[in-house]
């Protein structure tokens, strides 16, 4: 006799998944749900995305999948979808499989182009679980020892970035942190710091690339670029994908051979990310994300709303001190609408598919307003 049961990382909602469509989940008792949460940003085009299916399913028949070692015209397609949509400068990607490998290789390359062996980090990040990535993230996913020195410093801090410094990394927006916005001259005072010093700045944009903050990169709302940058999440529109970008003449100082991934880049992955790509390159799909932006703020004062957090689709609703958030996200759930906590206790996430209706927004606000306070 033998059995096989899944080993329990997470905690599941109740209830089993159905399907979903679009930013629908239909659950098997019948009832359906508005998904503001896009699972966990993963849904950029919402789910079950018809172009993205139709991509898949055509690349699966031409060619499913070949080594790294083959060239194939998913990849020119892939590069030319994207390169305009690039932060100013030169960059190379390499693509894997998941944020936290992206993560991996920006940090890898950084340590080895620059022979150093301290990064720099910040209280309240999240990078992934990874030996590298979370010894740069701040909580308990952490490994016994760290492959490397961690300098890790308060959010808004720029001391203590020197010549021993190999990388200072950190999401634009810390989003599990609670979404806490970066404070204002932060990211070019660490740009500064960085080019004086010799290190590489790098942003993980696995959460506030693709699109979500109203422009594709973060380091194009925020004017700061950096020396490498990873993405994952929606990139490849619902596909496992990670993406780490760097700029050209850094990534000329990486050694030869210490990068690769058997599935990395494989062609359904490309594909996807090649719709993704598609939908940017749309002046009107941003404007969205952040007309629909601009809706979510009126939602202050609404309810427990006290404030909100964030930029463009990745948002924080700040709750009164009379209710927690994982009060107010179930009761929400109770009223047929999915969204995210995260590690501040008074913070919702709201993450939603990139293309969500603005209708939604008001479907939210009633149901926050029959939450109301606890005073
Ligand atoms: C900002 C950030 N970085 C890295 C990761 C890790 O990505 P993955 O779970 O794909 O390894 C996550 C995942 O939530 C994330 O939010």
């Amino acid at each position: 006799m033998s059995s096989l049961s899944e080993f329990a990382a997470y905690k599941r909602l109740p209830g089993v998944l159905a399907g979903a469509g679009g930013s629908r989940l239909d659950w098997q008792s019948g009832q359906g749900m508005l998904d503001l949460y896009g699972g966990h940003c993963v849904n950029s085009l919402g789910a079950g995305n018809e172009s993205v299916a139709e991509a898949l399913a055509s690349q699966w028949k031409r060619l499913s999948f070949t080594t790294n070692l083959i060239q194939h015209a998913g990849r020119d397609d892939f590069l030319q979808a994207w390169a305009p949509l690039m932060p100013p400068g030169d960059w190379q990607v390499f693509a894997s499989n998941s944020g936290a490998e992206a993560n991996e290789n920006l940090l890898k390359w950084a340590l080895m182009a620059t022979e150093r062996k301290v990064v720099v980090c910040f209280e309240g990040a999240f990078h992934g679980r990874t030996a590298a990535a979370s010894a740069v993230s701040d909580g308990k996913e952490t490994f016994p020892a760290t492959p490397f020195e961690v300098r890790r410093l308060p959010w808004g801090c720029t001391d203590g970035i020197d010549a021993d410094v190999a990388a200072v990394i950190l999401e634009p927006i810390q989003s599990m942190g609670g979404v806490v916005d970066p404070p204002g001259g932060f990211l070019a005072e660490l740009r500064a710091q960085c080019t004086e010093n010799g290190a590489w700045l790098l942003f993980d944009e696995i959460q506030t690339g693709v699109g979500r903050l109203g422009q594709v990169w973060a380091s194009q709302v925020f004017g700061v670029v950096p020396d490498g940058f990873s993405t994952a999440k929606g990139v490849a529109g619902g596909v496992p994908m990670g993406l780490s970008f760097v700029e050209s003449s850094q990534a000329s100082r990486i050694p030869d051979g210490v990068t690769g991934a058997t599935f990395g880049g494989n062609p359904l992955s490309l594909a996807g990310a090649k719709v993704v790509a598609a939908h940017l390159a749309q002046p009107e799909f941003l404007a969205h994300v952040r007309e629909l932006s601009q809706i979510f703020r009126s939602l202050i004062g609404v309810g427990p709303v006290v404030g909100i957090r964030g930029r463009g689709l990745l948002l924080g609703l700040e709750l009164h001190d009379s209710v927690s958030a994982s009060h107010v996200s179930q009761a929400l759930l109770e009223a047929g609408i999915m969204v995210g906590t995260c590690r501040d206790p008074q913070v919702l996430r709201v993450s939603p598919a990139l293309n969500l209706a603005s209708e939604s927004v008001a479907q939210l606000g009633d149901a926050l307003a029959g939450i109301g306070r606890m005073e």
